[in-house]
């Protein structure tokens, strides 16, 4: 930490977790750490590149607001989807363009709307009517974002009940009231559910969309930017290349006019595979059948769901722990349960699962937490939150 700037270490070709941790002296450390891997956001954008040339990423600030990560994406010039006035200072703090921002929330207090305003922020979302009166009167000049309901049928968290207007009984009349009020609608937007794995959704959605942009093009509104969300998975390659290959086919067939703009709102894809977190078993515990034999260790370490791990508890999120034994013979595996720090009796990582037999000081890593982790963690029950320490290849 150099002025209070966390410092970035590099490294050769890959990651090595293991000699992070030799080097990190984890026993006199009392907080978790989260190793966060800088480099695996640039090969991701790589990997978008490559698989979706048409489509420019706007990364979700929600998602990781760490300020290390947001100005390394500022810096591989990605866009952003912002949804707060926080989150919009922080991204225009860093030489962000405001054209290089949507505002992707449908229902925003005044405040931040009249922020968005003042710095140009022009583009940004909506779906319903109130929203529409508000622009009317605090943000007339802006380009209103239609976001439509298209929901995935399996995603880890679901947001169709929360935002989005009926795209056949809704949007015409939105689009109609819009043009009465003399506004502008300029594209449309969904978000098929964050963690989506139904490749198909996409299609789903892109349909629904071509048909918004045809009804709004006869009201007569200028229709040039599509927004196709997020729910692109983090760690899933496999099922990211399908949603690739599904959504191409789809931009291919409704909208091959050039001209038409489209971007996506992609957080956990970018973020999820960045960071390890390694953790510290600091108790244990044998609960034991009434023959007194040992039936389960249970073991309690230095961040839980209240920090890093809130995944678990939020989102049916299921971690695999990996422990860092010397031993070279594979060693027996004890039923086990993994508890976080607080008193509180839902702090539970994980349910039943095998592992060798640990001890205090022994550790306990998770891998692919990156995503919606450190914008949750809170310091609860007064156990700090995780430290991170930053990571990047010295070349791809
Ligand atoms: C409006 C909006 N855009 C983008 C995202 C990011 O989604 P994901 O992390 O699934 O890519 C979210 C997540 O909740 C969202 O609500």
């Amino acid at each position: 930490m150099a002025n209070g700037v966390p410092q970035i270490q590099y490294y050769e070709h890959e990651l090595d977790i293991r000699r992070v941790i030799e080097q990190s002296d984890l026993q006199s450390l009392d907080r978790a750490l989260n190793i966060c891997d800088l480099s695996s956001l640039e090969r991701k954008l790589r990997l978008w590149h490559k698989l979706l040339p048409r489509i420019k990423p706007h990364y979700a600030v929600k998602c990781n607001d760490d300020p290390v990560v947001v100005k390394f994406m500022a810096d591989l010039g990605t866009g952003f989807d912002c949804a707060s006035k926080n989150e919009l200072k922080m991204v225009l703090g860093f030489g962000v363009s405001p054209e290089r921002i949507i505002f992707a929330h449908p229902c925003r207090p005044v405040s931040h709307l009249k922020f968005a305003k003042e710095q140009k922020v022009v583009n940004g979302t909506v779906d319903n009517e109130y929203e529409v009166y508000k622009l009317l009167k605090h943000y007339p000049s802006s380009n209103l974002i239609l976001r439509f309901k298209s929901e995935a049928k399996k995603a880890l968290c679901p947001l169709g009940d929360k935002y989005g207007c009926d795209a056949e009984a809704d949007a015409p009349a939105l689009m109609l009231l819009a043009k009465a009020l003399d506004l502008k609608v300029t594209g449309t937007s969904f978000h098929v559910g964050s963690g989506c794995s139904e490749h198909e959704a996409y299609d789903r959605a892109l349909e629904k969309a071509e048909n918004i942009f045809k009804v709004g093009e006869l009201i007569g509104h200028d229709m040039d930017l599509l927004d196709i969300g997020g729910g692109f998975p983090g760690n899933d390659d496999a099922m990211f290349e399908k949603i690739a290959e599904n959504v191409n086919t789809a931009v291919e067939l409704r909208f091959p006019d050039e001209r038409i703009r489209i971007i996506s709102e992609p957080g956990r894809f970018f973020m999820a595979a960045a960071c390890t977190l390694v953790c510290k078993i600091h108790a244990k515990r044998e609960i034991r059948n009434k023959a007194g034999r040992i039936d389960t260790l249970m073991y309690y370490i230095n961040d839980g769901i209240y920090g890093f791990l809130a995944s678990t508890f939020y989102f049916p999120v299921v971690v695999t722990p990996e422990t860092y034994l010397d031993e070279d013979e594979p060693l027996p595996k004890f039923k086990s349960v993994i508890w976080g720090p607080s008193c509180d009796g839902q702090d539970r990582i994980s349910e039943e699962l095998f592992l060798p037999n640990l001890n205090r000081g022994d550790l306990i890593g998770f891998r692919n937490v990156g995503a919606y982790t450190k914008p949750l963690a809170k310091p609860f029950n007064g156990f700090d939150v995780p430290e991170t320490r930053f990571f990047r290849a010295k070349s791809l």
